[in-house]
């Protein structure tokens, strides 16, 4: 009996978790391998097609019910609910030869039916963990509604708020944007893909898409290699690190080469240097429009192109349905690189425990009753508050209740612009409004005009408005942009407030009441025409759901604590205007003609990175290090102490930024090393240590090697990208330390 119980302890005692993902990806693979041996050509090929079906009508219009019969498609995008998407699936669980489960995909970007704020609102939490619980709740609503794989998140690196995509990423510094990155990966995976509410991740648009020469959506990109490992692969690099299963190719090229067909991207970094091995999805149609690009002269070359170069699956352009079977069957794609992408299809469908169940996670019941929870709602509006950043405030903020206020603006009293682009399953009437917030949060009717609308000329509201802010102790104006001037084939050619929104600042402003502007939009956008009308600024962005709750908390108290996650320039002339810049042979100097710089204006952003105002204030001391001297495996601590020297109660982002002044090749004036977001009662002193090690300091250098070379650095320590105070330390080294094995 001993014996027997020893033997069942033995098997009791897990093996290291290493083992155990390697037995169960043994154990997947198999599973993967049989199921691929008794595929057709055509089968195999269907794994790889994704289709567009819209919306929750049932039943499946026959044409799509067909081609799941056929087993011709293996995924569908924007097909949401629990009832529809379990009808579908019982289609290919019932009707098809191989009983293969189809996946279903969505644009879960920030939020399902509880819509988040943005995800550059999010960023400017500087809080990874708060939004990986967003990414999460997303997830468990999503999943309850039969939906397996969102296609986010978004993680371009993005330096051009012309750019209207701006809106759905991290902003412009890429280790802000990998931690946000890896946080969404593992709030919509969870711990496992088996749970029935993870969701399949999907960091897009893979890679640079941000970099459009002229923030002009879909435009060409044309940047260096080590820009784009520098600048642009980091969050990708993390979210793969952090276990995302799939990853979305990008519209644009990269000097000359279109992502879809990219195999430097897709194959060599993704796959050699990084060993993802989840598959990729090209981006609507992405695959086809590499004969607009001009690198492929029909659709079957595309195919041919996109599946070399390592996209897996089709989305939408219909290439891969057309036309694979035959260019295998020519000879023109080997049959074993095909099986390679159903593989990885495959392998994802078994992860996500579809062959064991197909309808895993989607039940009506459970859709009921989590989407817009009461506690979904209200990690919703703790998010928007943590994402606010304060610009200006001249002793107007916080209100206090007994001020007699005047609610003026266009988005005022407006519900669907707060849910900002990509609002998934979001519904206007689901949103709080601002003036709404107000309202209850009073207890009274507030005294209301809007003004004028967003972008047309109009200027026929402008007395209603100014008449309200006489009778009032302060005007709150709501302005902005709407919610689809932000995100998706929405970049701008000017940066200010559209239509006459700054007209009716000044106007208001001119009645002598002190005036609050809340923004909301999807951009860093030019203040110039307003600020100095206006005693406060505080940028909400495009808030969510509770976004009209959130304001308010923020206007009577709430101290906010966002810090900007991306530039605010003075005017569009100034773009591309970032931190991390290079220092140039011709630095500017205000008093220097000739430097680099604008004669026409003041050439310092308007606010920087990492820039945000508290109802306190905090006092740094001078930054102190361990040690003057930093060697290859070592560390060295920076440390300061940060003080509230206000009256309330405050959280501080305490930013540690890194410059490498002399060096094989120009390196940027500041890099963001590392973070820390700290709260402090009135008058408490908190000393922040930060690490450094040497592979903090990481460049490629001339042969785009990834090292760390000796001499002397600078530590930075402060609340944003400009006000800081520095300590000087070396790397010793005897030469170039090499990190990288490529
Ligand atoms: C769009 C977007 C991409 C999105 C996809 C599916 O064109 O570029 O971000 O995920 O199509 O909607």
């Amino acid at each position: 009996m001993r014996f027997l119980v020893l033997g069942a302890l033995l098997f009791a005692i897990p093996p290291p978790a290493g083992q155990v993902a390697d037995a169960h990806r043994d154990a997947v693979d198999r599973r993967v391998d049989s199921l691929l041996s008794l595929m057709t050509l055509e089968e195999k090929v269907g794994q790889l097609v994704q289709v567009a079906v819209e919306g929750e009508e049932s039943p499946l219009a026959e044409e799509y019910a067909r081609q799941v019969r056929l087993g011709e498609v293996g995924s569908f995008l924007n097909s949401i609910g629990a009832s529809r998407n379990r009808e579908i699936q019982t289609i290919a669980m019932t009707r098809s030869r191989l009983k293969i489960p189809l996946l279903f995909g969505y644009d879960v970007i920030h939020g399902f039916r509880t819509v988040f704020p943005i995800p550059l609102a999010q960023a400017s939490t500087w809080e990874p963990d708060l939004i990986e619980k967003a990414a999460r709740v997303a997830a468990i609503e999503a999943s309850s509604a039969g939906i397996h794989w969102t296609f986010a998140p978004m993680v371009d690196i993005a330096r051009d708020p012309r750019w209207g995509r701006i809106a759905e990423g991290s902003g412009e510094d890429p280790l802000l944007g990998s931690l946000m990155a890896a946080a969404r990966v593992r709030g919509f995976q969870g711990d496992t893909l088996a749970r029935r509410d993870a969701l399949l991740a999907c960091p897009k648009h893979y890679a640079a898409y941000g970099a459009a020469e002229g923030g002009r959506d879909y435009n060409t990109v044309d940047i260096s290699e080590r820009t784009l490992r520098e600048i642009y692969l980091p969050p990708f690099e993390a979210a793969v690190r952090a276990g995302a299963g799939t990853l979305m190719c990008s519209f644009n090229e990269i000097a000359g080469v279109p992502s879809s067909g990219n195999r430097h991207l897709l194959t060599d970094i993704l796959r050699g240097e990084w060993k993802f091995d989840g598959f990729v999805v090209s981006d609507w149609g992405s695959i086809g429009e590499m004969q607009q690009h001009g690198v492929a002269g029909t659709l079957a070359e595309a195919a041919a192109l996109g599946i070399t170069a390592g996209v897996d699956m089709d989305m939408e352009s219909g290439a891969y349905h057309a036309h694979l079977a035959d260019l295998v069957r020519a000879g023109k794609v080997p049959l074993p690189l095909l099986d390679e992408s159903v593989r990885r299809v495959l392998r994802a469908k078994f992860r996500l425990g579809l062959f064991d169940d197909p309808y895993r996670g989607g039940d009506p019941a459970r859709e009921k009753t989590l989407l817009l929870a009461p506690e979904h709602r209200n990690l919703a509006r703790e998010v928007a508050r943590h994402s606010m950043v304060l610009l200006k405030n001249s002793n107007v903020l916080p209100l206090r209740k007994e001020q007699n206020v005047a609610l003026i603006g266009p988005l005022a009293d407006n519900r669907s612009d707060l849910l900002g682009c990509w609002s998934g399953n979001g519904r206007e009437e689901d949103a709080v409004a601002v003036r709404e917030g107000i309202e209850r949060m009073l207890g009274h009717p507030v005294p209301y005009a809007r003004g004028c609308l967003v972008a047309p000329l109009d200027r026929r509201g402008f007395a209603e408005a100014v008449e309200v802010a006489r009778k009032a102790d302060v005007a709150v104006l709501v302005v902005g942009e709407t919610a689809l001037m932000s995100g998706e084939a929405a970049s701008r050619s000017t940066l200010g407030l559209p239509g006459v929104q700054e007209e009716l600042v000044r106007a208001v402003a001119a009645t002598g009441v002190p005036v609050v502007v809340v923004l909301i939009n999807g951009r860093p956008l030019a203040v110039g025409g307003f600020e100095e009308s206006a005693g406060a600024i505080l940028e909400a962005w495009a808030p969510g759901v509770e976004g009209g709750n959130a304001i308010v908390d923020i206007l009577y108290g709430a101290n906010p604590s966002g810090r900007l996650p991306v530039t605010f320039p003075r005017s569009v002339g100034q773009i591309p205007l970032y931190y991390n810049h290079k220092n140039t042979g011709r630095p500017f100097q205000a008093e220097e003609r000739f430097t680099s710089k604008y004669i026409d204006g003041e050439n310092s952003p308007q606010y920087p990175f990492g820039f945000g105002l508290s109802y306190t204030t905090f006092d740094y001391s001078s930054v102190s290090l361990s040690s003057p001297l930093l060697r290859e495996g070592g560390s060295l601590t920076v440390s300061v102490s940060v003080r509230n020297s206000g009256k309330v109660a405050g959280e501080e982002v305490v930013q540690l930024y890194i410059q490498d002044p002399v060096a094989s090749v120009t390196r940027p004036v500041a890099e963001l090393k590392a973070f820390r977001k700290v709260s402090l009662r009135p008058g408490e002193e908190q000393r922040v240590d930060f690490v450094l090690t040497p592979e903090m300091l990481a460049m490629f250098d001339l042969s785009m090697h990834r090292v760390v070379e000796p001499g002397a650095f600078i530590a930075s320590v402060g609340g944003n990208a400009r006000d800081l105070q520095s300590a000087a330390f070396q790397f010793e080294s005897a030469g170039p330390y090499r990190l990288d094995r490529r």
